[in-house]
């Protein structure tokens, strides 16, 4: 903390480095504003985090505030939230009232800010938050879970602009990455994720005030073995209505993944939902395009859209049944067009 001090009073272009060897870290608010034209916190070692819960609040590591940071990372430089012993006070997949556990890094209120070239593994909770930041870049990033520690998203992104991730391998207990509420310019490129609940804008339309989600562009990710592949996820009976619009999801390759094309505006992970409101996230011109490979389960395409969705294309796509058996699609207020070559066969 003494050494971010300094690095963030100094000015022009500042590094603060972290050399090589393992380090037992409790939270560690690394805040602006900073005097620096550029800061790097260049990370060369493993940081571990307390299993401990007592001595967290929201999140392990949190970067704030702070205009032109750099994390980057070199010799497989990782922050292991060290998760598996506080995975099973998680309750939150069963209960909507639970608490939150810390999530590894948080990115809040920071401008122009890039994270290249780290792993994550074993998060609490989410391994990285995206907060009301302008212009992040993610690069190169390994995020790692198992496949059953709850909510252990990968990148979590809410009420930012201009956020690009590329080059990324995901494998985690949660979605790979989530479009949270109040997002706008979101641009997803060349990153595999799997296993996980695959890639999601949302879950939307659950609290007072949420904003909307704009221009979201997907394109060149594997899913293997998702829960979902790309999904469009909403609650009902939203308390402020919103729009989730200007989306593309484009060349992206399944394989054994449960629901490829997902479109749920009955969203509800929990057994006591009663369906009798429509959701007030209004869904607007989004692209499906050029999406390949094979379904775990019979629907490969779901469309369930509350008020009718506006504007949704689907435009070659190619998704055959894991085994033996055929894929179909399936729809509610979708009033969907299709262009190009389509397997499973467009809904009637
Ligand atoms: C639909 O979304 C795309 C991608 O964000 C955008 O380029 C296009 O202008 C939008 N079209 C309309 C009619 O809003």
């Amino acid at each position: 903390m003494a050494a971010w001090k300094v690095a963030c009073a100094a000015a022009g272009a500042v590094t603060l480095q972290v050399p090589a060897g393992v380090y037992y870290m409790g939270p560690a608010q690394f805040h602006g504003p900073c005097k620096a034209s550029s800061l790097t916190f260049l990370l060369q070692a493993s940081k571990h985090a307390p299993t401990d819960l007592s001595r967290f609040g929201n999140d392990w590591i949190e970067f704030g505030w702070v205009k032109g940071l750099i994390v980057a990372g070199q010799n497989g430089a990782a922050f292991d939230g060290q998760g598996a012993a506080s995975w099973p006070f998680n309750k939150c997949p069963i209960r909507k009232d639970c608490k939150v556990l810390p999530t590894s890094v948080l990115f809040v209120n920071n401008e122009n800010t890039v994270v290249k070239d780290i792993s994550s593994v074993n998060s609490k909770f989410f391994h990285f938050a995206l907060l009301q930041n302008k212009n992040t870049q993610m690069i190169n990033l390994r995020i790692n879970a198992p496949g059953n520690s709850p909510n252990t998203d990968g990148v979590h992104i809410e009420r930012c602009s201009g956020v690009t991730i590329v080059d990324t391998k995901i494998s985690t207990g949660d979605d790979c990455i989530s479009i949270g509420q109040g997002n706008d310019n979101i641009d997803i490129q060349r990153v595999t994720c799997g296993p996980g609940h695959g890639m999601s804008v949302g879950s939307l339309g659950r609290y007072v005030g949420e904003g909307d989600v704009t221009r979201v562009h997907v394109k060149d990710m594997t899913f293997d073995g998702t829960m979902n592949g790309v999904r469009i996820k909403t609650w009902e009976n939203s308390p402020t209505k919103s729009l989730a619009a200007h989306m593309v999801f484009e060349s992206l390759v399944m394989k054994d993944v449960q629901n490829p094309v997902i479109i749920d505006q009955k969203y509800c992970p929990y057994y006591n939902c009663e369906h009798k409101y429509v959701s007030g996230v209004t869904i607007k011109n989004v692209t499906f395009k050029n999406i390949k490979g094979t379904s775990s389960l019979p629907v490969a395409v779901l469309l369930r859209c509350g008020m009718p969705c506006l504007g949704v294309v689907l435009q070659d796509l190619d998704l055959k049944f894991k085994g033996a058996g055929t894929t179909s699609s399936k729809c509610e207020n979708a009033k969907a067009k299709y262009v190009g070559y389509m397997y499973p066969k467009p809904c009637v």
